[in-house]
């Protein structure tokens, strides 16, 4: 609906999954208005933030899409996947039962959308150096043995956030 229809071409849906208090709605958050709450409540159901990226001197939106963790929360599971292009799967670097979580999101992930949706593998939470419970060498190895991009980042110091939702778009486009 833009007036010479060249936005329109350019809006990518991507989903924000894993694990319950991983921090992906405060990775939404920082990353579309640049904000931090310490004390977040787990998502409800299913929100989303459209924001605009100049890639290349093009203009593309993201529909960014972001769910609860946790099961007994989350909408119907085949609508929050249909049409995604793009994933970023988070875990917590500071709880390793996060990161064993990662194989099931992918299942989850492989089973309700396309293939080739270009997926981000998120290590979360980096500015918590001493409670450190999983190195970036094996996030990297694990993404580097299921086809993924990696990247660890902070929601709460805002470091490489915007750098994987760029990664993902990027990709994608
Ligand atoms: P669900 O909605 O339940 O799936 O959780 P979520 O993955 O959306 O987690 P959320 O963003 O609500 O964050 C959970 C908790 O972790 C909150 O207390 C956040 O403040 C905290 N948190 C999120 N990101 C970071 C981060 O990068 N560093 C630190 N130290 N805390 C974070
Ligand atoms: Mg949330």
């Amino acid at each position: 609906n833009s007036e010479d229809g060249q936005a329109e071409d350019y809006l990518f849906k991507i989903v924000l999954i894993g694990d319950s208090a991983v921090g992906k709605s405060n990775l939404l958050a920082r990353f579309a208005r640049d904000e931090f709450y310490p004390n977040s409540k787990s998502t409800i159901g299913v929100e989303f933030q459209t924001q605009k990226l100049n890639i290349d001197g093009k203009e593309i939106k993201a529909q960014i899409w972001d769910t609860a963790g946790q099961e007994r929360f989350r909408a119907v599971t085949s609508a929050y996947y249909r049409g995604a292009v793009g994933a970023l799967l988070v875990y917590d670097i500071s709880r390793r039962q996060t990161f064993d979580s990662v194989g099931r999101w992918l299942n989850e992930l492989h089973t309700y959308s396309d293939m080739n949706v270009i997926t981000v593998l998120v290590g979360n939470k980096s500015d918590l150096k001493d409670a450190r419970e999983v190195s970036a060498a094996e996030g990297k190895t694990l993404a580097e043995a299921q086809g993924l991009f990696f990247m660890e980042t902070s929601a709460l110091d805002s470091s490489n956030v915007a750098a994987a939702f760029r990664t993902v778009v990027k990709e994608i486009y």
